[in-house]
Protein backbone atom coordinates (compact mmCIF):
# COMPACT_ATOMS: atom_id res chain seq x y z
CA UNK A 1 0.00 0.00 0.00
CA UNK A 2 0.85 3.65 -0.54
CA UNK A 3 1.51 5.72 2.32
CA UNK A 4 2.05 9.89 2.14
CA UNK A 5 5.01 11.23 4.07
CA UNK A 6 5.86 14.91 4.78
CA UNK A 7 9.59 14.74 4.41
CA UNK A 8 11.85 18.04 5.18
CA UNK A 9 8.77 20.48 3.60
CA UNK A 10 7.86 17.78 0.58
CA UNK A 11 4.74 15.47 0.61
CA UNK A 12 6.23 11.98 -0.67
CA UNK A 13 4.35 8.49 -1.38
CA UNK A 14 5.82 5.65 -0.12
CA UNK A 15 4.79 2.30 -0.87
CA UNK A 16 5.37 0.96 2.41
CA UNK A 17 3.22 -1.14 4.82
CA UNK A 18 2.24 0.99 8.11
CA UNK A 19 4.18 -0.96 10.21
CA UNK A 20 7.46 -0.69 8.13
CA UNK A 21 9.99 1.58 10.61
CA UNK A 22 10.71 5.37 9.23
CA UNK A 23 14.21 5.05 8.59
CA UNK A 24 14.24 2.03 6.50
CA UNK A 25 11.32 4.17 4.44
CA UNK A 26 13.80 7.12 4.84
CA UNK A 27 17.00 5.40 3.26
CA UNK A 28 15.32 2.52 1.10
CA UNK A 29 12.89 4.64 -0.77
CA UNK A 30 13.48 8.49 -0.38
CA UNK A 31 17.37 8.39 -0.97
CA UNK A 32 17.47 10.13 2.08
CA UNK A 33 20.94 8.28 4.20
CA UNK A 34 21.50 10.72 6.37
CA UNK A 35 20.17 8.84 9.32
CA UNK A 36 22.29 5.72 9.89
CA UNK A 37 21.28 2.70 11.27
CA UNK A 38 23.17 1.63 14.13
CA UNK A 39 21.45 -0.68 16.44
CA UNK A 40 17.97 -0.60 15.60
CA UNK A 41 16.43 -1.17 18.75
CA UNK A 42 16.41 2.59 19.91
CA UNK A 43 19.58 2.31 21.89
CA UNK A 44 22.13 4.13 19.72
CA UNK A 45 20.43 7.62 18.52
CA UNK A 46 22.45 7.21 14.85
CA UNK A 47 19.29 7.45 12.98
CA UNK A 48 17.34 10.26 15.21
CA UNK A 49 15.43 12.52 12.76
CA UNK A 50 12.58 15.21 14.23
CA UNK A 51 9.18 14.82 13.93
CA UNK A 52 6.71 18.06 14.53
CA UNK A 53 10.35 19.07 16.07
CA UNK A 54 10.94 16.53 18.31
CA UNK A 55 14.08 14.02 18.37
CA UNK A 56 12.86 10.38 17.37
CA UNK A 57 15.11 7.37 17.03
CA UNK A 58 13.39 6.48 13.64
CA UNK A 59 14.53 2.88 13.68
CA UNK A 60 11.42 1.80 16.09
CA UNK A 61 8.72 4.63 14.73
CA UNK A 62 6.66 2.90 11.94
CA UNK A 63 5.74 5.03 9.44
CA UNK A 64 1.84 4.62 10.31
CA UNK A 65 1.93 6.37 13.29
CA UNK A 66 2.96 9.55 11.58
CA UNK A 67 -0.33 10.94 9.51
CA UNK A 68 0.28 14.77 8.61
CA UNK A 69 3.84 15.04 10.81
CA UNK A 70 6.27 17.25 9.65
CA UNK A 71 9.17 14.86 9.09
CA UNK A 72 13.08 16.70 8.63
CA UNK A 73 15.98 14.98 8.47
CA UNK A 74 19.49 16.14 8.50
CA UNK A 75 19.58 16.67 4.65
CA UNK A 76 16.31 19.10 5.50
CA UNK A 77 19.15 21.22 7.86
CA UNK A 78 21.50 23.01 5.48
CA UNK A 79 23.35 22.84 1.71
CA UNK A 80 26.54 22.43 1.58
CA UNK A 81 26.82 26.18 0.23
CA UNK A 82 24.32 27.00 3.19
CA UNK A 83 24.92 24.95 6.27
CA UNK A 84 22.78 25.28 9.06
CA UNK A 85 24.90 26.58 12.20
CA UNK A 86 25.33 23.31 13.93
CA UNK A 87 26.67 22.00 10.69
CA UNK A 88 29.09 24.36 10.45
CA UNK A 89 30.02 24.29 14.26
CA UNK A 90 30.64 20.25 14.15
CA UNK A 91 33.61 21.11 10.90
CA UNK A 92 34.48 23.88 12.81
CA UNK A 93 35.24 22.33 15.73
CA UNK A 94 35.88 19.32 14.09
CA UNK A 95 33.45 16.95 15.79
CA UNK A 96 34.25 13.66 14.48
CA UNK A 97 36.15 10.59 13.96
CA UNK A 98 34.20 7.77 11.45
CA UNK A 99 31.21 10.14 11.65
CA UNK A 100 28.54 7.52 11.68
CA UNK A 101 26.89 9.03 15.09
CA UNK A 102 26.71 12.88 13.70
CA UNK A 103 23.81 12.82 11.91
CA UNK A 104 21.99 11.57 15.13
CA UNK A 105 23.62 14.39 17.09
CA UNK A 106 23.21 17.08 15.22
CA UNK A 107 19.39 16.12 14.95
CA UNK A 108 19.28 15.62 18.75
CA UNK A 109 20.97 19.13 19.25
CA UNK A 110 18.42 21.13 16.80
CA UNK A 111 15.43 19.44 18.71
CA UNK A 112 17.42 21.45 22.22
CA UNK A 113 18.46 24.53 20.47
CA UNK A 114 15.08 25.11 19.27
CA UNK A 115 13.73 24.45 22.28
CA UNK A 116 16.33 26.10 24.01
CA UNK A 117 18.50 28.55 22.35
CA UNK A 118 20.47 29.43 25.14
CA UNK A 119 21.21 25.94 26.29
CA UNK A 120 23.97 25.25 28.45
CA UNK A 121 26.68 22.63 28.89
CA UNK A 122 24.51 20.27 31.18
CA UNK A 123 21.89 21.01 28.72
CA UNK A 124 23.97 19.58 25.90
CA UNK A 125 25.12 16.88 27.37
CA UNK A 126 21.80 15.81 29.04
CA UNK A 127 20.10 16.10 25.38
CA UNK A 128 22.62 14.20 23.67
CA UNK A 129 22.53 11.75 26.05
CA UNK A 130 21.06 8.84 24.96
CA UNK A 131 23.21 9.69 21.11
CA UNK A 132 26.31 7.16 21.54
CA UNK A 133 29.79 7.81 19.82
CA UNK A 134 32.07 4.58 19.82
CA UNK A 135 34.94 7.13 19.10
CA UNK A 136 34.47 8.56 22.07
CA UNK A 137 34.18 12.23 20.13
CA UNK A 138 31.76 13.35 22.69
CA UNK A 139 33.31 16.39 24.13
CA UNK A 140 34.13 17.61 20.73
CA UNK A 141 30.51 17.11 20.03
CA UNK A 142 29.57 18.78 23.24
CA UNK A 143 31.63 21.98 22.01
CA UNK A 144 30.02 21.97 18.50
CA UNK A 145 26.52 22.06 19.68
CA UNK A 146 27.86 25.28 22.76
CA UNK A 147 29.12 26.60 19.87
CA UNK A 148 26.43 26.50 17.61
CA UNK A 149 24.12 27.85 20.44
CA UNK A 150 26.74 30.63 21.00
CA UNK A 151 26.37 31.29 16.61
CA UNK A 152 22.84 31.50 16.88
CA UNK A 153 22.11 34.03 19.79
CA UNK A 154 23.88 36.29 17.79
CA UNK A 155 21.88 36.41 14.59
S1 LIG B 1 19.62 2.81 14.98
FE1 LIG B 1 17.95 3.78 15.92
S2 LIG B 1 18.61 4.13 17.95
FE2 LIG B 1 20.22 2.95 17.08
S1 LIG C 1 32.45 9.81 15.35
FE1 LIG C 1 32.49 7.63 15.15
S2 LIG C 1 30.73 6.96 16.24
FE2 LIG C 1 30.86 9.07 16.68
Amino acid sequence: MAISLKVNGTSRSVPAEPDTPLLYVLRNDLALNGAKFGCGLAQCGACTVLVDGKAVRSCVTPIGTLGGAEITTIEGLGTADKPHPLQKAFINEQAAQCGYCINGMIMSAKELLDRKPGATEADARAALAGNLCRCGTHNRIIGAVLRAAKEMGRT
